[in-house]
């Protein structure tokens, strides 16, 4: 053994229980080993029935979860009221994103300019509050931006909040079809002389 020290660069000798001075053993694998490997059999012969014959798998469960969350989803109530009607600071909040942004085509005082008015009386996709969210979440066709991605839902909410304590008019503004001299509704518009 004292020779075999000497060594530094040992060749395999399979058939040696000590090399590089450490001593191989031969113990009996212990108790705890062999009873961990028959419950892993005996968990086996119960689960894998389990597995294949009830038809229970991950992608059942998620599927069953995300049927679930979509029934959750679906009865939750949909934004048709705004939650922020009346409330002063959100009203402050969405007058800053009324001037920053929706100013620039409504105007101001929402009277129309590019975009309709939004305080005369007509209201070609309706004024409820899912219609109004709906218009301004996702855009019209004739020109108005979707601004969903852009402002979020609770921003759109205080615009809209905000939209409504503007001052109203009871005369079809700009974007009414029956605006008197309304240039963007030639179909409409009263014929001359009538
Ligand atoms: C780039 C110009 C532009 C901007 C900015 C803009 N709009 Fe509009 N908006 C329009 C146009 C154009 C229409 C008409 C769309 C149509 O008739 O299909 C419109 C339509 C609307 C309508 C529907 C009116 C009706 O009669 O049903 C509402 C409400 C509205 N805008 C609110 C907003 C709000 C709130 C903002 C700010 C977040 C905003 N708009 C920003 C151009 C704009």
């Amino acid at each position: 053994m004292s020779g075999q020290d000497d060594y530094v660069a040992e060749l395999p000798r399979p058939d040696d229980a000590n090399r590089d001075g450490i001593r191989e053993e031969d113990n009996d694998i212990p108790g705890w080993w062999w009873w961990t490997w028959f419950a892993t059999i005996l968990f086996s012969a119960f689960y894998i029935p389990y597995y294949a014959l009830t038809g229970w798998s991950q992608e059942r469960m998620y599927a069953e979860q995300v049927e679930a969350a979509q029934a959750i989803a679906a009865s939750a109530p949909a934004p048709t009221a705004n939650p922020f009607r009346g409330d002063a600071a959100a009203i402050a909040e969405g007058q800053q994103v009324f001037a920053t942004i929706c100013a620039a085509c409504h105007k101001p005082d929402a009277s129309g300019l590019v975009g309709p008015s939004l305080v005369d009386p007509y209201w070609k996709y309706g004024d409820s509050d899912a219609d109004l969210f709906q218009t301004v979440a996702k855009g019209r066709p004739a020109g108005m931006p979707a601004w969903e991605s852009q402002l979020g839902t609770e921003k759109i909410w205080k615009a809209l909040a905000f939209m409504e304590t503007l001052p109203k008019s009871d005369q079809p503004g700009i974007g009414a079809p029956t605006a008197p001299g309304a240039a963007s509704a030639p179909a409409a518009a009263p014929a001359p002389g009538s």
